[in-house]
């Protein structure tokens, strides 16, 4: 998809782009890693010190769980949702056929990376720019995104495949409590990583020229 390959001055941006269209959602994930952990925590160091945030203010807030820690993020999950069917607010028949087997699929991967957003860090620039206050917030959202996706396709580069999750409020207490994170940490994204054991599903692209456009050029 696209168009074609123009000349690039460095092959470096070829190969970037590359990866951000190799990267996809995979689901199917079993627990085994084709790099070392050292390799993985570079990757996430990397995106914390070097993805911008507005005005430098370094709102995301990241915690990468491997292995056995990574499964106690599904286990809460799962635990939470059967609270849910308990209390009848979702039905039985639904969280046994649906989402007890997608919970216990991410569970099944290798590890998650935990993405936060500090915005009470973010109490001193709202007093100093006023004007600004209300776009801090977003702008924060926004920031963690860029490392949600630059952890994705440098996951994905390196063989893993991953998935991006949204249990937050319902996980967040225990989450806090589990890993005993500063009550200021506000769980935005789970992306969930492993060795995939299949190929992700189809996907389909609108028009470019109805999202694009060019002028001068
Ligand atoms: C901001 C954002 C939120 C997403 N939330 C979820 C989610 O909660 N659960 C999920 O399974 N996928 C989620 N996804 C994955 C998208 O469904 C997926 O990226 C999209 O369908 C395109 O497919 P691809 O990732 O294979 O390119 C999210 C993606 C983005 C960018």
């Amino acid at each position: 998809m696209g168009s074609t390959q123009p000349e690039f001055k460095n092959p470096a941006t070829a190969s970037l782009l590359e990866l951000a269209k190799a990267r996809r959602t995979y689901y199917g994930l079993k627990s085994e890693s084709p790099i070392s952990d050292d390799a993985i925590e570079s990757i996430v160091q990397d995106a914390v010190l070097h993805v911008p945030s507005s005005f430098n203010t370094q709102t995301s807030r990241v915690v990468l769980l491997l292995k056995e820690e990574h499964e106690k993020v599904w286990d809460i999950a799962i635990s939470v949702m059967e609270g849910l069917v308990a209390a009848g607010q979702i039905p039985q028949e639904m969280f046994e056929s649906q989402t007890k087997p997608k919970l216990s699929a991410f569970r099944a991967a290798y590890g998650t990376v935990l993405f936060f957003v500090d915005f009470e860090s973010l109490d001193p620039i709202k007093e100093k720019f006023p004007m600004y206050a209300a776009k801090f917030d977003p702008f924060a959202v926004e920031s963690n995104a860029m490392s949600q996706y630059l952890v994705w396709t440098a996951l994905q580069s390196e063989g893993f495949g991953a998935n991006l999750q949204h249990y937050s409020p319902l996980i967040d207490e225990q989450i806090q409590k589990t890993w005993n994170l500063p009550a200021s940490w506000k769980l935005d994204a789970q992306l969930v990583f492993g060795t995939p054991t299949g190929e992700p599903g189809e996907k389909t692209f609108l028009p470019l020229e109805d999202r694009f456009k060019v002028f001068g050029k």
